[in-house]
């Protein structure tokens, strides 16, 4: 049986929480309907945070009320707290996301709080998703470097990721959130956190600042992990990593898959015709540095 690698779709998330402009809910909905299309089997369709933080996401209820849900695709939820599990919950999230980071200073930029006091937010959360059975992923930021604290120890990774799995998330998302890491320093830090954790519960999301991610999820990938994100177009960044450019564009990981011979499941020309669209309405964030 060919490989095959599983693509987690977080433009509608990642990729417009950045945007400034007000996205109508009715086109993120076509953009999340678009994805589904394309055969994107996860997708991370909005975040349940705080609208005075990231008012982009304000529409967080209605965008995910209003998925046209296709077969067979899981359509999740970012969220900070109880308050947001709750209300994507209720909304029909299928999966959820909580965030913390290997960085004491971004944790708390990007959600006013310590790395030991979001985990302690995230056990209600935990509580919520078991009773609706529904799986939580875990993301750690700043698994490569921190805006404000510069490279982060591989071993600091592991420290966290490790307290992820204890809390029963069933997948850590080790996150390049500025998009600067390289492929040595990918390998250390994926190495660091498979002495804690299976690669089977373990996924790449890189952004692509430096134009190195697909280098290091092809890292990641020889070191076992089989789950990747992609923005598609390359949309975003985050708010609170200023000089993040855009997420790695899913075309791109779909098109280096392709050329492995490893399955991905996507419709690449279906894909671009959306990257292209996106284009169209959005600036790729990182469409500069690229
Ligand atoms: P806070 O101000 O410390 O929280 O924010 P609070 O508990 O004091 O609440 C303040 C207000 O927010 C209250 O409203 C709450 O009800 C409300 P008020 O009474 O003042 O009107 N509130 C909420 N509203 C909606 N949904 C909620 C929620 N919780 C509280 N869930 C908080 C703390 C965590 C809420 C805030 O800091 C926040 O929302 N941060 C989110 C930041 C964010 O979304 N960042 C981007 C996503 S992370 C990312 O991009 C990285 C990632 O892609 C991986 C990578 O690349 O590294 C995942
Ligand atoms: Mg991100």
């Amino acid at each position: 049986m060919a490989d095959s690698v599983t693509i987690v779709e977080v433009g509608p998330r990642d990729g417009l929480q950045n945007e400034k402009a007000e996205i109508a809910t009715v086109d993120k909905l076509a953009l999340i309907g678009m994805l589904a299309d394309a055969g994107l089997s996860r997708i991370e369709a909005t975040a349940f945070v705080s609208p005075r933080w990231v008012p982009q996401m304000a529409d967080h209820g209605a965008v995910m009320r209003g998925v046209d849900r296709r077969r067979g695709v899981i359509y999740s939820a970012l969220v900070p707290n109880e308050k947001g599990a709750e209300a994507a919950l209720a909304a029909g999230a299928q999966a959820l996301a909580v965030f913390t980071a290997a960085s004491e200073s971004f944790c708390r930029k990007n959600t006013n709080c310590s790395i030991a006091e979001s985990i302690a937010r995230f056990r209600p959360v935990m509580a919520l998703a078991e009773r609706a059975s529904v799986p939580v992923r875990g993301y750690l930021s700043c698994a490569l470097d921190c805006p404000y604290e510069g490279a982060i120890a591989p071993e600091a990774v592991a420290a966290v990721t490790a307290e992820l799995l204890a809390l029963g998330c069933n997948e850590i998302a080790l996150s390049d959130t500025l998009g600067r890491g390289t492929p040595e320093r990918t390998a250390a830090m994926v190495e660091a956190a498979l002495q804690r954790v299976p690669a089977t519960m373990l996924a790449g999301h890189f952004h692509d600042t430096s134009g190195q991610a697909i280098a290091n999820v092809e890292t990641a990938w020889q070191l076992g992990l089989r789950v990747f994100d992609g923005s598609v177009g390359g949309l975003g960044g985050c708010p609170y990593a200023l000089g993040a450019a855009g997420n790695l564009a899913t075309e791109r990981l779909v098109v280096h898959f392709a050329a492995k011979g490893v399955e991905t499941g996507v419709d690449l020309a279906r894909l671009n015709g959306i990257a292209e669209r996106v284009a169209e309405r959005f600036r790729p964030a990182g469409a500069a540095s690229r």
